[in-house]
């Protein structure tokens, strides 16, 4: 993992000396603008960086005190300045840019934290400190139990020792179909908050897939993604109206990836969902598929050694859509992931772009209502991925090797797990319309 960041270390010492031979001559001037820890650094941290970095939370070490945050300075530094911390990874110079669960810095705040680096990292005056941020204990209890009460469905993870990845499944032991309105992931036990680095529970029900809308496109695949559990957000409630169906029969599977720690555990993750009554359909049905980023099958999937290789594949959209999110699943050759929508009039736009792919976070991109993409019935979605199969590639485990389909992380990959809303015309036009009213209030707003 540290290699990975090196390179980009050796640079950032010469950035932080300018930056800090030119601080240098700015505090001289105007001693009040330093930049310390108890005022300018804490705040940043406790929005940012706490939901992970706290005790017993699930990164390496707590960023909560000053005498926690001292001596990572200069890790600090150089992951918040390559962008890798807070783990949020989608380009910035490409696409949409707004979304719902979006945890990055600003250039503001990527600027204070190493300003403070580059000054030696000072303290600052106690009495600037912020009061310190409450967190609400997720192994205790369901957060959505304040709105909605207890979940109606409690699907739990089998308890493990732990593992690398570890897929089981679960029955659901749902006999009739019922519509979710919400969805929460929580760790159990212990030790779990600690350990647990990424789960994912995907509903297994192969019938889900709407046949109108994916007959015979091999690059689509069922098995939707049900649920993320990414720290700092626990828990999904659908759009108003909207909702995801679930059938009798289906089963849950688990991908979770526990840390080491060195110690044995046993600990499980739980799933709770809380359901629409019986009874009330909501109008708009959410599928979520997984769309191959390569065409012609998993076999065909071919990245020779030591070359950067480059997969495309086509789909297109067969109802009016609304893409909700953008989330790419790649491996250790994976380095980025392209979405851009082709219109029916030739009009290429591109919606989002991750180009330093990191396979310890796969991310959510969840799109911000204004702006989550609205096409028409024949839009066609083109997908590219890259995979970087050199040594330049510090998380290639071995670039000497020919690379092709499989499970193991050192086979590899590539689709994008899309969650779109699917609307008739009529509706079509009213999310359309919708859309300009509001682009038209703000246009008013800023004369
Ligand atoms: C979503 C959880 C999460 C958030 C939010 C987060 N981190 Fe991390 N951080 C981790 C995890 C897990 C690791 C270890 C795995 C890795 O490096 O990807 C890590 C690693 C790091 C490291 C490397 C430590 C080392 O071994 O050198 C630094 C530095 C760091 N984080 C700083 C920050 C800062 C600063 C913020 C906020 C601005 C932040 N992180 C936000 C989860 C998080």
């Amino acid at each position: 993992m540290h290699g990975r960041f090196t390179g980009w270390l050796g640079s950032s010492a010469l950035a932080l000396g300018a930056t800090l031979a030119i601080s240098g001559v700015v505090t001289a001037a105007e001693p009040a603008k330093a930049v310390t820890f108890t005022k300018d650094v804490a705040p940043i941290f406790q929005q940012k960086c706490e939901a992970c970095h706290r005790a017993d939370g699930m990164a390496p070490m707590s960023l909560v005190t000053y005498e926690d945050a001292r001596p990572w300075a200069k890790s600090i530094a150089s992951r918040v300045g390559a962008r890798q911390m807070p783990p949020w990874h989608i380009d910035k110079t490409i696409g949409i840019q707004k979304f719902k669960n979006d945890r990055s810095l600003n250039d503001a705040q990527i600027d204070t934290i190493l300003q403070w680096v580059a000054a030696g990292s000072p303290k600052g005056d106690p009495k600037d400190m912020p009061a310190p941020k409450v967190w609400a204990d997720d192994t205790k209890g369901w957060q959505m139990a304040s709105k909605f009460g207890q979940p109606e469905l409690v699907v739990k993870s089998p308890e493990v020792a732990q593992d690398a990845w570890w897929r089981p499944t679960t029955p659901t032991g749902l006999t009739e179909p019922r519509w979710v309105r919400a969805i929460e992931i929580r760790p159990v036990g212990k030790n779990a908050r600690k350990i647990t680095h990424h789960a994912l529970a995907r509903l297994q029900q192969p019938e889900d897939m709407p046949a109108e809308l994916f007959t015979n496109d091999p690059n689509v695949a069922g098995d939707g993604l049900f649920m993320e559990w990414a720290v700092g957000k626990n828990g999904d409630e659908m759009r108003p109206d909207s909702g995801r169906l679930m059938l009798p029969g289906s089963k849950i599977a688990w991908d979770i990836h526990y840390h080491a720690v060195g110690e044995e555990i046993t600990d499980t993750v739980e799933l709770g969902i809380w359901f629409y009554p019986k009874g009330q359909e909501p109008k708009h049905r959410e599928v979520l598929a997984l769309f191959n980023t390569f065409s012609g099958g998993n076999r065909s999937l071919d990245i020779p050694p030591n070359q950067v290789t480059t997969t495309e594949s086509f789909v297109v959209l067969r109802e009016n859509a609304r893409i909700e999110n953008f989330q790419a699943h790649l491996h250790l050759r994976g380095k980025g992931m392209s979405m851009e929508a082709i219109h029916a009039d030739g009009r290429r736009e591109m919606l989002s772009q991750i180009s330093d792919f990191n396979f310890n976070w796969h991310n959510i991109y969840i799109y911000a209502d204004a702006v989550a993409p609205l096409l028409k019935t024949g839009t066609i979605l083109h997908l590219v991925t890259w995979y970087d199969n050199t040594s330049a590639n510090k998380a290639n485990p071995d670039p000497d090797q020919w690379v092709g389909w499989g499970d193991r992380t050192v086979d590899e990959m590539g689709h994008a797990w899309l969650n779109i809303t699917y609307y008739n015309d009529e509706e079509f036009n009213a999310e359309l319309a919708k859309r300009a009213a509001a682009a038209k209030v703000n246009t008013d707003a800023s004369k």
